[in-house]
């Protein structure tokens, strides 16, 4: 029987909005199949209007396990595989370390770490079919800058990124054989929703057309960790490697000074 290959299939969370908005946008003008993961109907629906016949919308909230499983039966009754699946869906609180409360931690932690653990759930097998159409399938987290320095008032949002990269990381040792490629991202400032509410300068800040592009470039060429703009990552690493007493003085200075 002469069957036509299927088609090139996405998943993307937090699709509704900034860079997975973009990301969406970016593989359906490429001709991809996209399923856009949000809790938001109504911006997931924008997507649809522009692609019709290549967006399926797929309203979830990924922090709950329940409503995950769920999303992901249905995913399963609509598709057979994924090619790639980008885990993006995220937030950021800041902690306030004089009165700290549970808040940030737990809001945090809801989407950035569970949600990203209950999307790999339905996720993961649905990679591994990938195989079975003869290609290699692509998991992407998109982790953040963050994560490679102590920063300011990030307890929650560092930890939950970094808890994040070593997922990933660690899954990439025991995928080996599974035929899917890992990707880590680490984006510096990029100019969505999230970053709105910052009330401190954000330096080499992006837009989120320049940061999905930024990504979709790592992604096709199967880069292991994607992080940009060059020259946040430039100061970035050159802290990083510093002994970490120089980097808490060099930060404390910063912070103090914004
Ligand atoms: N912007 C930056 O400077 C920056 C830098 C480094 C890393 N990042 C990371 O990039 C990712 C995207 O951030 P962004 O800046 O594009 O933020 P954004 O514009 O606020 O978008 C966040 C997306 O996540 C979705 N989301 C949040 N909670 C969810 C939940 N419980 N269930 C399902 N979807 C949920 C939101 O959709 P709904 O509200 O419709 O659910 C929205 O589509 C995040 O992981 C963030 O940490 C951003």
């Amino acid at each position: 029987m002469n069957s036509s290959p299927a088609p090139y299939t996405v998943l993307i969370t937090g699709a509704s909005s900034g860079i997975g908005y973009e990301l969406a946008l970016g593989y359906l003008k490429q001709g991809a199949r996209v399923l856009a993961l949000a809790r938001s109907e109504q911006r997931l629906a924008q997507l649809v209007a522009q692609f019709p016949e290549l967006c399926l919308p797929v309203t979830v909230d990924l922090s709950s396990a329940e409503d995950s499983q769920r999303a992901g039966e249905w995913i399963n009754q609509q598709i057979q595989h994924l090619d790639l699946a980008i885990l993006n869906a995220g937030t950021c609180e800041y902690v306030d370390v004089a009165n700290l409360t549970r808040e940030p931690f737990d809001k945090v932690m809801a989407i950035n770490w569970q949600g990203t653990l209950n999307t790999l759930l339905f996720c993961l097998p649905l990679l591994r079919r990938c195989k079975e159409q003869g290609r290699r399938a692509q998991l992407v987290g998109i982790s953040s800058m963050a994560s490679i320095l102590p920063m300011p008032r990030s307890q929650a949002y560092g930890a939950s990124k970094i808890a994040v990269e070593y997922l990933f990381n660690s899954l990439r040792v025991d995928l080996a054989s599974a035929a899917i490629d890992i990707t880590v991202v680490r984006p510096g400032f990029v100019k969505t929703p999230l970053t709105q509410r910052n009330d401190f300068s954000m330096p080499f800040e992006q837009t989120a057309p320049m940061a999905a592009s930024n990504i979709m470039q790592g992604i096709n060429k199967r880069k292991w960790l994607v992080q940009f703009p060059w020259p946040l990552v430039l100061v970035m690493r050159s802290i990083a490697v510093l002994p970490l007493r120089a980097q808490v003085w060099l930060l404390q200075k910063i912070s103090r000074a914004q």
